[in-house]
């Protein structure tokens, strides 16, 4: 398994407004995943409307990207071995109340309208969402590992 397997997470506005951003890359940094790139930004609506196109037939779609670009959210890129189903188990299942107590949704909201942060489902996604969030692409480093990996 890669050690430069690659995840986007993003806190959406409400996390950062709520100043869970610390947090968030708390736990991301503790487990052991190197954070590659991080930026706030003002999310353009054709942004979010092509991040969750998927869902675009949803009812809740047109809620969910007025969501997304109601404030500032902090996009994260990262680093590490199975980081993307890890990654996902640390944000915890869609519905916050279904989440388990431990996990990011579990511990710090209730709405699944107001979820705090994504996270991609599969490592095909997350290149996907990498490259439509960073197409500045990402800086170069070499991180030292070797505390981390055997
Ligand atoms: P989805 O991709 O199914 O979940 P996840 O974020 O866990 O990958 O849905 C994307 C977002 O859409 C979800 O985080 C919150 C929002 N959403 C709703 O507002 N209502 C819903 O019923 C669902 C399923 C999702």
């Amino acid at each position: 398994m890669a050690n430069n397997e690659q995840t986007f997470i993003m806190i959406k506005p409400d996390g950062v407004a709520r100043g869970l951003v610390g947090e968030v890359i708390k736990r991301f940094e503790q487990k052991g995943y190197y954070l590659r790139a991080l930026k706030m930004m003002n999310v353009p609506k054709e942004l979010a409307e092509e991040h969750y196109v998927d869902l675009s037939s949803k009812p809740f779609y047109k809620g969910l990207v007025n969501y997304i670009v109601s404030g500032p959210v902090v996009a994260t890129v990262w680093e590490g071995k199975g980081v993307v189903v890890t990654g996902r188990k640390l944000v915890g299942a869609t519905n916050p109340l279904a989440s388990e107590p431990g996990s990011i949704r579990g511990d710090f909201c209730i709405d699944v309208g107001r979820n705090v942060i994504h996270g991609s489902d599969a490592v095909e996604s997350a290149k996907r969402e990498i490259g439509l969030w960073f197409p500045e692409g990402l800086a170069d480093n070499k991180p030292e590992l070797k505390w981390v990996y055997e």
